[in-house]
């Protein structure tokens, strides 16, 4: 029988009443699918603050790597926001994918059947369905650059930089290609060719890679009008691929088509098939402990390291239908709506079991 080495940040806020319920599910599908996990836990984020200094211990990132992958829950919250930048909770999920290695972040934005409604664009402009795949850099670009304060024209001045490398373009966008290919065979390329000279190369390099790829449709947005145009006509992408920063906007903006951020999960790949997985959502600290959090995004999480890690496309096709029928009959608050069961964090965590 197999045996996968899972690494588990719980995290802050509600990260941890959401990632047990995710294990739940995730012991439940290896006894359905004939594998065994093993658990591993350590710490990054605000926890990791209150107790080493330090939002990314040294150990943490060495539990990670010993594992065959990462499940984060979730980090942040008030309590650390006035630290100074490189001793929040956010450096420490920064730090963490520059030391694994996780270079491709994957963030599905789709309309669930069962919650049409709660998107907040008419349901004419979004179509019969929406199921966009944000594939975003996730190591290089101006989150990693040369960033300082300095001086300019007498004043106190700063400046990030942007900056990729040939190699790094081309491993995401055959990323994009390769995401494409298994899906409708559209890829949208998303820069800002038309002011940015790393835009530029990053567009001829799409370019030149996809002579790999002819059977799949490549498109360049800038990303102001990809931006205008997720709203638009949201149904005419399939799957983007952009920039570290570009991504980061375009995939918030991309979540809310749907209107249920309580639901969308996330993959953030390295090389092979180690990954990271979360669920898009923050620590929510104002409810946390509450048992009032939605955990179906860090369970729909388990069903993408099925897939990407894993392999397990079987389970992890199971996990998505269980948690399709438990929307039919219960929500939790945050996608409440009249007619359906109100149920809290850990009974949603065993609906789920018990569908799967
Ligand atoms: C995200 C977040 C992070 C990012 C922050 C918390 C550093 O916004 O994962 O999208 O900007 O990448
Ligand atoms: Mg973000």
């Amino acid at each position: 029988m197999k045996n996968y080495k899972i690494a588990v940040i719980k995290g802050d806020g509600i990260g941890p009443e959401i990632v047990d319920q995710a294990l739940k599910v995730l012991d439940k599908a290896g006894e359905k699918f004939g594998f065994t996990c093993q658990y591993q836990y350590t710490q990054m984020g605000g926890c990791a603050i209150d107790e080493t200094g330090q939002p990314l211990p040294p150990g943490t990132v060495n539990v990670c790597k010993e594992a065959d992958c990462v499940l984060l829950g979730a980090v942040g919250g008030e309590k650390w926001d006035t630290l100074p930048g490189h001793l929040r909770p956010e450096a420490g999920l920064l730090g963490m994918r520059s030391a694994l290695g996780l270079f491709a972040n994957l963030r599905p934005a789709q309309i669930f059947e069962a919650l049409k409604d709660a998107s907040p664009i008419k349901a004419e402009v979004i179509g019969d369905s929406l199921d966009i795949m944000v594939v975003r850099e996730l190591t290089g670009g101006i989150y990693f650059g040369e960033r300082g304060r300095c001086e300019k024209d007498g004043h106190p001045a700063a400046f990030d930089t942007e900056m990729y490398t040939v190699p790094e373009i081309e491993r995401i966008a055959r990323v994009g290609f390769e995401m494409a290919r298994k899906r409708d065979k559209k890829l949208c390329s998303v820069d800002k060719a038309n002011v940015l000279e790393s835009s530029r190369l990053w567009r001829e390099t799409v370019i030149e890679l996809s002579k790999d790829y002819p059977d799949v449709e490549l498109t360049h947005m800038y990303v102001d009008n990809c931006a205008m145009q997720l709203i638009r006509h949201p149904s005419q992408f399939d799957v983007i691929v952009t920039s570290n920063i570009f991504g980061d906007i375009l995939s918030d903006e991309a979540s809310m088509l749907s209107g249920s951020i309580g639901m969308l999960a996330s993959a953030s790949l390295a090389e092979g098939t180690f990954g990271l997985y979360e669920p898009i959502h923050g620590s929510a600290p104002d409810i946390a402990g509450q048992d009032l959090a939605n955990p179906l995004a860090t369970i729909l999480s388990i069903a993408m390291m099925l897939r990407y890690s894993f392999e397990q496309e079987e389970a992890a096709i199971a996990i998505e239908r269980a948690v399709n029928e438990a929307m039919k009959t219960a929500r939790t608050p945050d996608i409440y709506e009249e007619g359906f069961k109100k149920i809290g964090t850990n009974e949603m965590g065993d609906l789920v079991v018990s569908l799967l």
